[in-house]
């Protein structure tokens, strides 16, 4: 894993391809009740300035639980939505598309997969309808019967359902739920993408099939050289899998950088959190944080979300000015692009501290308590 991020940076394999800059997102509030006569007109904050950066050949997780707006993020980048604020750009250039043509072209280049492979292939159609139906939108059918024919065996091939034949002509309730997303996953590859966004790719998998389909994502990554945008909940599994790692909460990136040094040296007390509430037995035995130390609540509405620091209110370490000014992203300086939006570290402070002892360990941690 290490060895082929470092490969992977280390050649030209790393061109952006897909950024994200101050990506914003509100949604209105339908009003009810005595609203309907007021003026004012709520919104959720589902997504506040990401700026993010897909680059090929490389694998780019986004961490957060349920609700921080990772699948809001995802349907931004491929255009589903049009977004409040905020630029996305394929390969340096600005693109906003609604329909038609140009979102077609869009689409082409940039795939999206979701969590739910069975909501997302039609139960009265087969395999070959799917695919067939993918490369024809594509223009990638070819132009014979023969070109098609060919076209769809690799695809599956590709996604390692083989041999084709066992599989083109199956309904979805005739796979199980890794082979679905298999087929999920060459329907995106009939579009010859250059990015995938995959929103919880393997969450609704069985436990025992996720680690096979994670290992195919990293195949397409490096065979085709994607750049792959990879949403989870599960920290550990983007350690596993992702080169980049970037953490979300509430709607805003608290933490990003390379994974290595991500999930082994979080930096903001939600990655802290996140890591010490993972299900990793490597994890629990490393870290025994208390229950104060640990921070309690549940994540805050996005209709009216906590000024300054959005975790403040969930947060150990919470300072005066957490509560009322919104923390930068400030340098960590101890992996390649670690930043953390969090006061701990302004002025270097914590940066210089907690060097040595590893700002993720219980140690480094009650030290930032100290700034409190
Ligand atoms: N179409 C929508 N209309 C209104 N609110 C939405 C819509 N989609 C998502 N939200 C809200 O935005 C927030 C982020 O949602 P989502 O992006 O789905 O988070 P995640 O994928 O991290 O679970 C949630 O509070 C959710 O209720
Ligand atoms: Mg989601």
């Amino acid at each position: 894993m290490t060895a082929s991020g470092m490969k992977a940076s280390a050649s030209e394999t790393t061109e952006v391809v897909l950024e994200a800059d101050g990506l914003t997102k509100h949604f209105p509030v339908r009003k009810r009740g005595r609203e309907v006569f007021s003026k004012v007109s709520r919104v959720v904050r589902a997504v506040d300035d990401v700026s993010l950066t897909l680059r090929r050949g490389r694998v780019t997780a986004l961490v957060g639980e349920s609700g921080s707006g990772k699948s809001t993020v995802a349907r931004l980048l491929a255009q589903l939505y049009d977004r409040t604020a905020g630029d996305i750009k394929l390969h340096g250039e600005s693109v906003s598309v609604k329909s038609g043509k140009r979102f077609r072209a869009y689409s082409r280049r940039v795939q999206m997969i979701f969590q739910d492979p069975f909501a997302s292939l039609n139960p009265v159609h087969t395999v070959r309808y799917h695919l067939t139906r993918a490369l024809k939108i594509h223009d990638r059918a070819g132009k014979t019967k023969e070109d098609l024919e060919k076209a769809l065996e690799a695809l599956l091939t590709r996604v390692q359902l083989t041999p084709p034949e066992r599989y083109i002509d199956k309904f979805p309730h005739e796979l199980s739920g890794g082979q679905r997303q298999r087929v999920a996953i060459a329907r995106a590859l009939g579009a010859d993408p250059e990015a995938l966004l995959a929103d919880e790719p393997v969450s609704m998998l069985d436990v025992s099939i996720r680690l096979g389909v994670l290992n195919l994502l990293r195949d397409l990554k490096e065979r085709l050289n994607l750049a792959i945008l990879y949403i989870t909940h599960d920290i550990a599994s983007a350690r596993y899998f992702a080169d980049e790692t970037i953490v979300m909460y509430a709607g805003r990136i608290v933490e990003g950088g390379d994974s290595e040094t991500v999930t082994q040296r979080p930096a903001h007390p939600y990655t802290q959190l996140l890591i010490d509430s993972a299900p990793d037995p490597d994890q629990i035995a490393a870290h025994s944080a208390s229950e104060k130390d640990r921070g309690t609540g549940e994540p805050p509405s996005l209709i009216n979300p906590p000024a300054g620091c959005r975790f403040h209110p969930r947060c150990p370490h919470v300072m005066d000015r957490c509560r009322t000014e919104l923390p930068p992203r400030f340098e960590i300086g101890d992996g390649p692009g670690h930043f953390a939006a969090c006061w701990l570290y302004a002025d270097g402070q914590a940066t210089s501290e907690s060097s040595g002892t590893g700002p993720g360990s219980s140690d480094g941690r009650a030290r930032s308590g100290e700034h409190a």
